[in-house]
């Protein structure tokens, strides 16, 4: 890529872990205690199987897996990292946060500062802008992000039309003010709250606080307006691909990898159609794992790699839409 083409140079993405719970929850399980149908689910979504964590397992587990991975991945060790975001909707417990969680159970040093940040499904969009900004800002060196999420825990298993959709998982990269891996050319963050009620969660807050019985109320469960998401969301995703592309100033045909948010394989189609890019430069495992939130980027991003499909020197777009609404990109050169 030519160099003039930057208008700055950001900081890299050093590695990516990543991490999801043994357990698979086929279409085929789902019929059993569900009016559903795999012929449905894959037809409307794409989606065949989930991993779902167990009842004994804890939320938080997954991200210091994922975190694990992405330190041995990446050329510093846990006493480098000095700062941690932890980009998730759920937490262990509602105070504190998850972060102190993981930094405890990842044995870093005890100076090291951590937040959570709450930004929907474009959670670990917005942990890599504000990562590349803490970097740039404020003089941080390896910050470790971590993309985690656990809606198994908090969607109503006999609500067949948003339990189907969601799988749980954990992805985490180390973000370094220098070295090899994803030299970062754009970041953007972006918000639409008018629609901050089109996936909610209502119950559980100081609003309608946890009360008895409320196992069987639908506001203490994750619910959302399919349609009004499903065309919101490729508006959002194709406005924050553009924005980091022309901040760039690249093309989308410099572009050589989109890694969408897994949300649902016809919003992507969708998505692709609207920028005019072909499927096959698209990395999609929404199959496999259905919407892991958070989690979704991280684990496309990595198995893209894994199965060489993205090499050394490529021009990758990551974008994501989600709850709030908050939406962003980010344009990497790996
Ligand atoms: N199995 C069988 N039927 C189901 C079902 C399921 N799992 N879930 C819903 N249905 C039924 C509904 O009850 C409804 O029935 P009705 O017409 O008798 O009322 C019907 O299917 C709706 O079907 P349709 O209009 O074809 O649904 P859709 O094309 O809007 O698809 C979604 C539904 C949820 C798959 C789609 O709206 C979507 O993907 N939205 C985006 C969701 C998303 O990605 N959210 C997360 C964002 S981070």
């Amino acid at each position: 890529m030519n160099e003039s083409c930057h208008k700055e140079t950001l900081p890299n993405i050093l590695s990516i872990g990543a991490a999801v719970p043994d357990k698979v929850v086929t279409n085929e399980d789902l019929e059993k205690t569900l009016d559903t149908s795999d012929e449905w689910i894959t037809s409307r979504t794409g989606i065949k199987h989930r991993h779902v964590l167990e009842e004994e397992e804890i939320p938080s587990s997954l991200g210091v897996d994922a975190s694990r991975e992405a330190i041995e991945e990446s050329p510093v060790g846990p006493e480098d990292i000095d700062l941690v975001v932890v980009a998730t909707n759920i937490s262990d417990m509602p105070i504190p946060g998850t972060s102190p969680f993981i930094v405890n159970e990842l044995g870093l040093s005890s100076d090291v500062p951590f937040f959570d940040l709450k930004a929907g499904c474009s959670g670990f969009l917005y942990a890599i802008d504000v990562a590349a900004n803490m970097i740039k800002g404020k003089g941080y060196e390896r910050i470790l992000i971590i993309g985690l999420e656990a809606l198994s825990r908090v969607v109503n298993w006999e609500d067949r039309s948003t339990c189907v959709l969601f799988g749980d998982g954990a992805g985490a990269s180390v973000i370094g003010a220098r070295g090899e891996g994803g030299r970062i050319l754009s970041t953007s963050m972006f918000g639409d709250p008018s629609k901050a009620k089109l996936i909610r969660l209502e119950g559980g807050g100081t609003r309608l606080p946890p009360a008895e019985g409320s196992e069987d109320d639908e506001r203490y469960y994750v619910r959302m307006e399919g349609k009004g998401v499903f065309k919101s969301a490729v508006n959002m995703m194709k406005r924050s691909s553009l924005n980091v592309l022309e901040d760039a100033g690249l093309a989308l045909s410099d572009v050589d990898w989109i890694v969408p948010h897994q949300a649902n394989i016809r919003i992507i189609k969708q998505l692709a159609k609207s920028l005019g890019v072909e499927m096959d430069r698209i990395i999609v495992n929404v199959e496999e794992y259905a919407n892991t939130s958070t989690a979704t980027i991280p684990l496309a991003f990595k198995e893209g790699l894994d199965e060489g499909s993205i090499e050394p020197g490529d021009v990758v777009l990551l974008t994501a839409f989600g709850a709030g609404a908050a939406y962003g990109a980010t344009l990497l050169e790996w």
